[in-house]
């Protein structure tokens, strides 16, 4: 075969030589021949836009241009935007780049458009970023940010001033640049690559035949792993229940299950067919579905889980049963919800090397340290014996909680004693990754005739898929939060986990919350509706509030802000009625709902510590070494503007040491909305501490200031004023923070969270009654964040989240085998988000940094409930399955229709 013919062509105005295979696609091209890693790639498909840049000044996705196509071509790529210094401090005022992976591809379109158009309305900026999915921030930054190029931009924080102030975050210039490194970008060169084979079934045993002749077949195959390769072969996030194989061994429990790994050269493993693999599959019925797991005499996925039974968690106050009796109303429902992907932009991705008898591992993570404690296990190595380098983090809400390619490329890595590097594609990361629970949940809610809450019933059966994960927590978690935001004397909620030969179901912003919430709100509008009362105000007559007791037995004391949430919305939600009374008629209907949602910070019931550590060195440099893994939703940021204030210093004096085991204390991990709540308070601590220590220094009072210029430390104390020489031991701050909860007993009493956050929102849809499609016309959302520490991203989160529950109530349903790219699994587009007007309720939380809570899933949980209810109120029908296609929209009108009859 003749070698490839060179291609010239401009890039970033430079020419360039190179001579890829023809039908290379450009968006390889300029990650792997040129260097260019700003431009992203998150499906290969042309289905994410991550990849978009300019060609020949329109943008284009680079996955779909072949290198043959590029002869004297110009290409710009996120690198080449020298002249987009405007937009790009627009996006980083306005917090329009959470995690980063999309904003190169946002930027680029953005710029497609101002060259045309330099003062777009927002229509216009809808469609020309269109083309770009973006999962962290729901848009509506990015849209502000684009109509605003050129507007105000951030000033400085003078010392004490950050806790408040809507800053730009402090890691976000990379993120604008292009030359933040996330999972895939910083492989080094002649690393190895690793590809998995998975299974093609859901449930099968198999056979794995010799490989010496796929070896010798292929030079640039280094070697095959299998089950018999790995050292301890069970990895899983609880200590005593390792029952997920790094690769299966001769049993493959859900389609998608790794199977073997090929290491080699890059081009050589990718060329290898599946069918040239000597594996034989002896495929097995799937256990598919709860029904299936529950089915008297069905197939046992583990031998020690009888009945398939993961576990069961519970809570149960008062005497519900009896208590539903003596009720004036009582509304029931079953109501279900599928699989959902995490759908992050960034694939999973990693690589490992061998530094002598260590192993380091830098990957896209939520959580290092028990990323580290993980590949320890299956090593069998010792945990300091493992490094974690966490890189960039292209969004997680859950996915990036579990371990993907960590255990593999360390495991080839120290075999081969070379760097290996494993990239998730599209497919591969859907099919096997980790989903949010399926649930079916029976529920029951009883009031009296005043309409005050007496009881509720909730059994709720979640799919955990083939493994583990994080099902126990979804079990445990969803009887707490049963009852909804509420005073209800007598609850008995019960939450169970079932193994089917799906995949994992793990960790997905809420964990399993938002899809309790559906439940109790739909049954809130029940009963409002059937006592005649507003849905607003029934849900304000039994709002929690401080000194209320929880259906664990827990007496909330502070920071219940759910009554001020819903008299914040009570403006927008008497207009929206109103305005939808006028315009109702005809095919199109609208339709206002409301959701109210708690959601305990942090982990259940359990320890949940974090440390952060601050040093101020010789030469004045102040470096915050936090382990709290920032992955979009801003921790970097927060944590220092809260160590700043603590300390009393600027916020720019601060540089930032993140997430490496080697160099950060356990933070514990990204999840649960706790890093404002755990980690932030641990920075106030820490803070505080080198605070105390430099006054000490001095002798001077708790009211000094603290001025640091340069390498020069200075205490004004009054009149007085001290000098102190740096040139000494580093001076350090410590603070530990581990929020005050209990165990649960038998029946969930006790203290599961130190502090809730509380929510309501309001949506606002269109319904096509014939159509069965629903348009989101506007979401209103009231957040008790307890303090924002900083408005624009608490904003930012909450918007992201809604976007999700969107996501969630009217278009994703994983479906194993059959959703597994993004055009087939639908996520929000820029046009599938309407306006979002976001209004944040301070009401602080004693034990918070700075009274601030966490809002990290809070977003999410209710605006499923919101938008069910505003289709229920334009048509009538109450939809119990989400997401709400229009198939179910339809058969659920047409039922009420025939019902009416
Ligand atoms: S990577 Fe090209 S569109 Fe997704
Ligand atoms: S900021 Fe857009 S995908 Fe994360």
């Amino acid at each position: 075969m003749n070698p490839p013919a060179p291609i010239r062509f401009r890039v970033n105005g430079r020419v360039v030589t190179v001579t890829p295979p023809p039908l290379k696609r450009l968006s390889a091209v300029l990650r792997d021949d040129l260097g260019l890693t700003g431009t992203k790639v998150g499906c290969d498909a042309g289905d994410c836009g991550a990849c978009t840049v300019l060609l020949d000044g329109a943008q284009v996705c680079a996955c779909l241009v072949p290198a043959g196509r590029l002869d004297g071509c110009a290409v710009t790529t996120v690198e080449g935007l020298d002249g987009a210094g405007v937009l790009k401090a627009a996006f980083h005022h306005h917090g329009a780049a959470q995690c980063g992976i999309c904003t190169p591809a946002m930027l680029i379109a953005a710029t497609d458009l101002l060259a045309r158009d330099p003062a777009p309305d927002e229509r216009a900026v809808r469609d020309a970023l269109g083309g770009v999915l973006c999962r962290c921030t729901g848009y509506r930054k990015i849209v502000a940010a684009v109509m605003d190029v050129g507007g105000a931009q951030h000033e400085p924080a003078a010392a004490g001033t950050a806790v408040g102030a809507r800053l730009a975050t402090v890691d976000g210039a990379a993120k604008l640049s292009g030359e933040e490194v996330f999972g895939a970008d910083g492989v080094p060169p002649g690393a190895l690559w690793l590809r998995v084979a998975r299974s093609p079934h859901a449930s099968a045993r198999f056979t794995i035949g010799d490989m010496t002749p796929l070896l010798d077949a292929n030079p640039g195959l280094a070697r095959v792993l299998s089950a018999a390769d790995v050292p301890f072969n069970g990895f899983g996030i609880y200590p005593d229940i390792k029952d997920q194989p790094v690769l299966a061994d001769g049993l493959a429990r859900y389609r998608g299950e790794a199977i073997v790994a090929l290491v080699g050269e890059r081009d050589a493993i990718e060329a290898i067919e599946e069918s040239d693999l000597p594996i034989e599959y002896e495929p097995l019925a799937p256990v598919t579905g709860l029904d299936a797991a529950m089915a008297a005499g069905a197939p046992r996925l583990h031998d020690d889980r009888p009945g398939n039974l993961l576990i069961e968690g519970r809570v149960v106050s008062g005497d519900a049963a009896g208590a539903l009796r003596d009720c004036a109303r009582v509304a029931e429902g079953i109501f279900e919800t599928g699989f959902v992907e995490h759908a992050a932009i960034e694939p999973e991705a990693g690589w490992a090397r061998r530094v002598g008898e260590r192993i380091e591992v830098h990957v896209s993570t939520q959580t290092p340290y028990m990323d580290r404690d993980e590949v320890a296990h299956v090593m069998r190595l010792p945990p300091d014996r493992v490094r974690i380098v966490p890189t960039a983090c292209g969004g997680g809400f859950g996915g990036k909680l579990d371990l993907s390619v960590q255990p593999l490329v360390a495991l080839a890595a120290w075999l081969e004693d070379r760097p290996v590097a494993c990239v998730y594609t599209r497919p591969e990361s859907m099919a096997a990754t980790t989903k949010r629970h399926p649930a079916r949940i029976r529920a029951r809610m009883g009031c009296h005739s005043d309409g005050r809450l007496q009881a509720v019933t909730a059994d709720a059966d979640f799919d955990t898929g083939a493994y583990t994960s994080w099902g126990p927590t979804v079990a445990g978690r969803v009887p707490i939060h049963a009852s909804g935001p509420y005073r209800v004397p007598h609850v008995s909620a019960r939450g169970r986990a079932f193994f089917t030969n799906a995949p994992p179901a793990g960790a997905f912003r809420g964990f399993g919350v938002p899809q309790i919430a559906i439940a109790h709100e739909a049954l809130m509008d029940d009963l409002a509706e059937a006592l005649g009362h507003d849905r607003l105000d029934f849900r304000l007559l039994n709002a929690l509030r401080p000194g209320d007791t929880t259906a664990t037995g827990q007496r909330l004391e502070a920071s219940v802000g759910l009554v001020s949430c819903l008299e914040a919305l009570r403006p927008h939600w008497r207009d929206a009625l109103d305005a939808a009374n006028e315009t109702n008629g005809g095919a199109t209907r609208r339709g206002v709902g409301i959701g109210c949602m708690w959601y305990g910070i942090g982990n259940t019931a359990l320890s949940n510590p974090s440390t952060l550590r601050v040093a101020l060195a010789a030469d004045g440099a102040l470096t915050l070494y936090s382990g709290a893994v920032d992955i979009g939703q801003g921790a970097n940021t927060i944590v220092t503007q809260i160590c700043a204030d603590a300390l009393g210093v600027p916020l720019d004096r601060f540089r930032l040491v993140t997430g490496d085991t080697d160099l950060t204390a356990d933070a514990g991990k990204t999840s649960a909305s706790r890093q404002t709540f755990v980690s932030g308070k641990a920075a106030q601590l820490a803070g505080e501490d080198l605070r105390r220590t430099i006054l000490r220094q001095v002798n001077a009072g708790p009211e000094a200031r603290i001025e640091l210029v340069g390498a020069r430390l200075r205490v004004i104390d009054g009149d007085a004023s001290h000098d102190i020489d740096l040139a000494g031991a580093a001076l350090t701050g410590e603070g530990t923070f581990d929020p005050p909860t209990t165990s649960l007993d038998d029946d969930g009493q006790g203290t599961p969270y130190a502090t809730y956050a509380f929510a309501a929102q309001m949506a606002v849809v269109d319904v096509d009654i014939e159509l069965g499609t629903v348009k989101p016309i506007h979401i209103v959302a009231a957040h008790d964040v307890g303090r924002a520490i900083n408005p624009t991203l608490v904003e930012g989160q909450i918007e992201g989240g809604i976007a999700q529950g969107l996501g969630f109530a009217l278009m994703e349903e994983y479906l194993p085998g059959q959703t597994e790219n993004l055009h087939d699994y639908l996520i929000p587009t820029i046009g599938d988000v309407p306006p979002i007007e976001v209004i944040l309720i301070e009401d602080a939380e004693p034990l918070g940094p700075f009274g601030a809570k966490g809002v990290g899933e809070p977003g999410l949980v209710p605006t499923a409930p919101a938008i069910l209810g505003a289709i229920r109120h334009a048509t009538g029908a109450r939809l119990t399955r989400v997401p709400a296609l229009p198939h179910r929209v339809r058969a659920a009108i047409r039922d009420l229709e025939a019902s009416n009859d």
